[in-house]
């Protein structure tokens, strides 16, 4: 297992290009099994995620090819409607097969997630949603078993907001027979790409970009080629780094519309930002204000910076309060921010930060995605050297981060370890 030295200290400037989003990739790349043909997603983030969903793709029958960052998928010849549950279990977001697996086959065999390291991760949503499209679901052995002869357009609403269940009922209704009315729908960027993407196929989706999607079902799609949305959380992950180390960087290829509720934060903490196109310029001189930090569906504030937004708080002076309404669980990163010296006390659902601690670099181990950027994050403004272990998890959501970091002038590598 690889881990990250970091030593603690350096200012981060200069220019580093974001790359496309894994979360938007994960939505889009199962919406090709809806129809038979040759795909190809263009500014595809090559990361683990994303080999995990070409596994499983292939492991329907489809070929998936990446290609530094161009994906080529043929889904002429799936023959298989299964997604065992060492896929499943690896990421979550394998269960985006069954909106579309049942929408072209009328049937699908997926294993239920199970929780993460923060905590249970239901997917009723999802299994209500296509019983309303007259699906037969049953849950054995840890599996799914959906069955249906054709889905027939309904009415739903999301209880909660869900950006995967959102997915999932997209993917399913665009085929079933007549029309489906959304309420509540997810409105993340992902989402959107998402409908947009099913629509260059020939869907009917009304109402894109709102929380009331209507779908008029068609009798089939048309393989379209795609380009996949920037990634908003590593642009803010990045962001938010330079902002703590009183850096100056530029990001390019990103959408700042997608960052607004986070860019507002960080000048409200004291940043300089400038919006140029598809440019993010930012510019910290002194320590950030201590700002609270409360998540919510988009647009507000994204629970995937939670973790780095507590990590940026360390650095100032004062007393600040990071609350995660979306994963009241998801702060398995304090423990180890604790152990560089940071005064984090967790309350319910949030953590309330003493920042302008001293902190000393230590070895700290990953638990999860954002958590581990967190700590990755706190690394760079620790005195002396932080070890990030068990950093598969960061290679699921981030593209070559160590080069990135370095390249913005960060004093980290990469060190292949037998250890942990
Ligand atoms: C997506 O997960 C993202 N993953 C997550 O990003 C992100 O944290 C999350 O949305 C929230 O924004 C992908 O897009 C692949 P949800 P998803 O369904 O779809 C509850 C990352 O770091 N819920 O919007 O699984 C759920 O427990 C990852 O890139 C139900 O109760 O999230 C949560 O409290 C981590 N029942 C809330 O809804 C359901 O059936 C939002 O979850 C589904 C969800």
């Amino acid at each position: 297992m690889d881990k990250l030295v970091i030593e603690g200290g350096k200012r981060l400037t200069g220019t580093i290009k974001i790359s496309g989003s894994k979360n938007g990739a994960l939505a889009i790349i199962p919406a090709m099994i809806l129809a038979p043909g040759i795909y190809h997603l263009s500014n595809t983030p090559n990361l683990r995620d994303i080999w995990t969903m070409s596994q499983l793709m292939n492991s329907l029958g489809a070929f998936c090819e990446l290609n530094e960052n161009e994906l080529f998928v043929d889904t002429r010849s799936i023959n298989n409607y299964e997604a065992p549950y060492e896929l499943v279990k690896k990421m979550r977001a394998s269960f985006y097969v069954l909106g579309p697996l049942l929408a072209r086959f009328g049937e699908a065999k997926v294993s239920l997630p199970g929780g993460c390291a923060w905590g249970p991760r239901p997917v009723d949503l999802h299994l209500k949603a296509m019983e309303r499209l007259g699906a037969d679901i049953q849950i054995e052995h840890g599996f799914v078993f959906a069955k249906a002869d054709k889905l027939k357009g309904t009415k739903f609403n999301f209880d909660i907001s869900s950006v995967g269940a959102t997915g999932n009922m997209l993917m399913a209704a665009v085929l079933a027979k007549g029309n489906t009315l959304l309420t509540n729908a997810s409105i993340e960027p992902e989402i959107t790409a998402l409908a947009r993407f099913l629509v260059k196929m020939g869907a009917k989706i009304d109402g894109i970009g709102t929380t009331v999607l209507e779908v008029e079902g068609v009798d089939s799609l048309t393989p379209v080629d795609e380009t996949s949305v920037p990634d908003r959380i590593e642009a803010g992950t990045f962001l938010i780094a330079a902002a703590m180390t009183k850096g100056e960087i530029e990001i390019l290829d990103v959408n700042p519309y997608h960052l607004s509720s986070v860019l507002t934060k960080l000048e409200e903490s004291g940043c300089e930002i400038d919006v140029t196109g598809n440019k993010i310029w930012l510019k910290m001189d002194d320590d950030p204000k201590p700002v609270d930090y409360i998540t919510g569906v988009y647009p507000a504030l994204p629970t995937d910076l939670q973790a780095q937004w507590v990590a940026y708080m360390l650095a100032a002076k004062g007393t600040s309060k990071i609350t995660d309404l979306i994963y009241p669980d998801r702060f398995k990163h304090i423990p180890e921010l604790q152990r560089l010296g940071a005064d984090i006390q967790l309350i319910d659902n949030s953590a309330v930060v003493q920042g302008g601690k001293k902190l000393t670099g230590a070895s700290l181990m990953s638990s999860d995605l954002r958590g581990s950027a967190a700590l990755v994050l706190a690394g760079l403004i620790s005195e002396g050297k932080t070890d990030v272990l068990r950093i598969y998890h960061l290679d699921r959501g981030y593209e070559q981060i160590e080069n990135k970091f370095s390249c913005l002038g960060a004093s980290i590598k990469r060190i292949k370890t037998e250890l942990v």
